[in-house]
């Protein structure tokens, strides 16, 4: 495994382990007396198996693999949001991360409100924010709703918010899950453009995304997974390509 100075992301035989019970309690107290009698059982589940990867510093790295194979919970615990259960993570530099649509937002707030408040959870303050506010706002051609309470936002908006506020901070590291799907093809294309710039400035992008295809043409490199192992990992046109011929073989 690499370990120099030049990496920005090494995942080290990472698993992460959810408990899933059994059967379902209906109200609280019941399952309180349960949990109390240790009468609940659970399931083991693993939704990551060793999984191991490393990449450089302005790399590029796309996770592929079906719904629920363990994508996002790979970010989660990369971006620091989970705790793997076994293996380390070690991320050098900063991050900006976009897993979830409207984590660190607070959808009572208005979208201006929130860019400070999205801003402070990633450790900048006002004056730093202020600097950015307007360009991130034009990003997401969002003026004309700067003052709405985000819970009136359609999915694409709160989309455009995220990923205006993760790539205006300009962060060591982008981890970005299937924004590109939630906007419209407009949009889609701005932040594909926007990504790239990032990368020839030296960025880091973790990336994950549903179409192989795009994948492909954006990251270096891709990483398979298949309920929760890596499957392949390597080149993103061999990887991408092995998918791509898998999901033709099961459709
Ligand atoms: N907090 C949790 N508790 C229990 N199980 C979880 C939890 N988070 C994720 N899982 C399970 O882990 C598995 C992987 O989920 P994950 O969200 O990482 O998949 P994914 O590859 O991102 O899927 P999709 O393509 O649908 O976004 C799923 O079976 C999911 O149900
Ligand atoms: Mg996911």
């Amino acid at each position: 495994m690499d370990t120099t100075e030049n990496t920005a992301i090494i995942a080290d035989h990472i698993s992460m382990k959810f408990n899933l019970a059994q059967e379902r309690t209906e109200a609280l107290k019941e399952y309180v007396i349960k949990k109390i009698k240790r009468q609940l059982h659970y399931t083991e589940f693993y939704a990551l198996r060793d999984v191991s990867f490393s990449l450089k510093k302005g790399g590029s790295l796309g996770i592929i693999g079906r719904n629920g194979s363990g994508k996002s919970t790979l970010l989660k615990c990369i971006a620091g949001v989970m705790f793997p259960t076994k293996g380390t993570v070690t991320v050098t530099g900063s991050i900006a991360p976009l897993i979830e649509l409207g984590a660190g937002f607070d959808p009572e707030l208005t979208a201006k409100e929130n860019v400070y408040l999205n801003g402070a959870v990633l450790g900048h303050d006002r004056a730093f924010m202020n600097e950015r506010f307007d360009e991130i706002i034009d990003f997401a051609e969002l003026w004309e709703f700067v003052d709405v309470p985000v819970k009136n936002y359609s999915s694409g908006m709160y989309a455009r918010l995220g990923f205006a506020i993760a790539t205006e901070i300009k962060a060591d590291v982008l981890i970005c899950d299937e924004i590109l799907s939630v906007g419209d093809m407009a949009f889609q294309q701005k932040c594909r453009k926007r990504m790239e710039e990032l990368l020839s400035g030296g960025t880091t992008l973790l990336y994950v995304g549903q179409d192989p295809q795009t994948v492909e043409e954006m990251c270096a490199e891709a990483l398979w997974l298949d309920h929760g192992r890596v499957r392949e990992y390597g080149d993103s046109y061999k990887v991408c390509g092995a998918y791509m011929d898998y999901l033709d073989e099961i459709s």
